[in-house]
Parts: C-alpha cells; structure tokens; sequence
C-alpha cells in the first residue's frame, strides 16, 4: 500500500466515524424511518464529500475535528438523501447503490421519499445545533458556522444540486447541448463538492480571495468526478461500483459519453483535473506545506474504478 492509499484509508475511516455518531437511534413508534436512513448511510460509499471537507479544515489550519464533525456528518446525509431520491423508480429508477438493494426496493417507494427527506432535516439539525453551541463559545467560530450554513443550504438546493437534477431529469430522451450539459453537471454534482470544500475553508479560517479559490477547485473537481461517473456508467463494472452499470443508456440519458464519445470524456476529465491540480498548487504555496493530500486525492480521482 502506499503511503497515500494508507492515509485515504485512515481519512475515509476518520469520515466514516463521525457519520455514523451523528446517526439517530433506532428506537420510538417511527422507528421505520430510523431503519431507513441509516441502512443507506451505513452501506458505505466513499465518503468524499466529507473527506474533502475535513481536508480543506486542515489545509487551512484547522485542527479540532469536533469543530468539522458535524459539517462532515451533514453533508454525507444530504449526499445521502440525494442518492436515495435519484435511485427512485421516478427518477433513475435503479436497484443497487452502494452495493445494496436500494431503499425503495427494501423499505418501499414511500419509506424511501420520507427517509430521503428524514436525512436532509437531519442533516440541517444536526448542523444547526453545532453552529448554535459555537456561537455560544465564540462568537468568531459562530459567524463561520453562519457563513458554513449558508453553503450547506444553499449549494444542496435549487441554485445547485435539486436544480441540477431538474434539468437531468427533464431532459431524458431529449438531445442536450454542450452548455446546457456542462450546466447539469456544475450543478447536480460540482455544487455538493464546491460546498464541501467551501465549508471545510471556511471552518478552517480561509480569507476570501483563498475561499474564491477553493471554490474554483470545487468546481473543477466535481466536474472531472461526473464525467468519470458517466464513463464509469459504460466501462465500469457494479462490483466495483456497488451500482448498476447502463443506468444512463437504460434512462435515455445524454451523458459526457454520449455527447463527446468516451476518448473526449477521458481527456476532459484529465483537463478539468489538471485545473483542479493547478488550483490546489496555487493555493498551497500559502498553506501548509506538508499537505499534499488534496493534491493525491483529486489525482487518484481521475482514475478512480468506484
Ligand atoms: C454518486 O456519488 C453520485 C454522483 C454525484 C456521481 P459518489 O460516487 O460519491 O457515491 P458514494 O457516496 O461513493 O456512494
Ligand atoms: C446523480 O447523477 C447525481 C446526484 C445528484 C445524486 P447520477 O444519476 O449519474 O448518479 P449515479 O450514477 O446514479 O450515482
Ligand atoms: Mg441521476
Ligand atoms: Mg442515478
Ligand atoms: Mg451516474
């Protein structure tokens, strides 16, 4: 294993850790939902979105993890809640995530909209009574903690990924241009991981020109990450994914492969990370130097297999 497969490991444990403490018990006369929720969160994935944040925390000099934990806890549920709507027989119609049967198929189409919409609320509480308590302890880390929720509220939503995925689902079976393409994208993936990483330099204690610059990053990343996920979709394989591979041809989707065939797709995956690559360089020049591990992991994201 090399070191950065070791320290991946450690940091995807680390996320997967503090998801899981957030988690509600299962106990009470709605104990369905409970079940609910968390056999989603529980099925693993790779933690990305909360990795990433914990990252841009300490890339910036941030150090009390209890301070980030909630955040990292959050943006996984709505990821999560997000996951389990876009499997709905309505919208992509798909059985397997994360290497499970999907929600729907094993609580029901109904359990699955109410455990979807439990883990935003969730998520939102969970976040909103850490910003309250650090507000009470300081109030220079509470304002971070307002400016961090507006991210965390705005970016999921209809500005960012809802909107993303209006327009993705809308447009099934009709043609799409590059630009109106390039738009579902930034926003159904780019604006989960741009809020990721926007929380985790805010917390951090980023200036607003490093904030601007993150950000890009953000986009950058999340672009790259869709694009593989579409190639993924046609050369990937559900072992290794934990999801079927054809959804997009099943869904009569246009996908980056589709519009630009799978040689394009793959360079502009390389292009859109290189500028990922170029960004974070750019940044860590002020930063940390020792940290490295933003820079390893977007590489790794480009060749990723799950
Ligand atoms: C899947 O996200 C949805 C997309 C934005 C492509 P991930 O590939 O991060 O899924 P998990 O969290 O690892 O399951
Ligand atoms: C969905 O994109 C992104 C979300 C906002 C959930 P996809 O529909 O391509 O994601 P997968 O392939 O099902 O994970
Ligand atoms: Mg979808
Ligand atoms: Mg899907
Ligand atoms: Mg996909």
């Amino acid at each position: 294993m090399s070191s950065f497969d070791e320290l991946l490991l450690e940091r995807t444990q680390e996320a997967e850790q503090i998801v899981l403490s957030f988690l509600p018990e299962d106990k009470g006369k709605q104990k369905t939902i409970f079940k609910a929720m968390n056999y989603s969160v529980k099925a693993g994935g790779k933690r990305l979105r909360p990795v990433l944040m914990a990252q841009a925390f300490r890339f910036f000099g941030g150090r009390d993890m209890q301070i980030i934990a909630p955040f990292m806890a959050a943006i996984e549920m709505i990821h999560t809640y997000s996951l389990i709507h876009d499997d709905l027989p309505a919208l992509d119609n798909d059985d397997y995530r994360r290497g499970r049967l999907t929600n729907h198929k094993v609580f029901g189409e109904d359990m699955a909209i109410l455990a979807g919409d439990a883990l935003q609320s969730y998520a939102y509480e969970v976040a909103a009574k850490a910003a309250r308590q650090q507000v009470q302890k300081d109030p220079q880390m509470g304002l971070r903690c307002a400016q961090a929720m507006c991210y965390l509220t705005a970016l999921p939503g209809i500005y960012g990924m809802v909107g993303g995925q209006v327009v993705d689902v809308e447009l099934a079976g009709k043609p799409i241009d590059a630009d109106t393409m390039k738009f579902i994208f930034e926003l159904k993936t780019g604006a989960m991981i741009r809020a990721a990483l926007d929380i985790g330099a805010c917390m951090g204690g980023a200036d607003a020109q490093q904030q601007g610059e993150v950000d890009a990053i953000g986009y950058n990343i999340g672009m790259a990450f869709q694009i593989r996920d579409d190639i993924l979709d046609v050369i990937g394989s559900q072992d290794k994914l934990g999801k079927p591979v054809g959804s997009d041809e099943k869904n009569d989707k246009t996908t980056w492969v589709s519009l630009f065939g799978i040689d394009q797709a793959q360079a502009d995956v390389r292009s859109y990370s290189q500028a990922a690559l170029d960004g974070i360089a750019a940044l860590r020049k002020g930063a940390d130097p020792e940290d490295d591990f933003l820079y390893e992991l977007t590489r790794w994201l480009t060749l990723r297999d799950h």
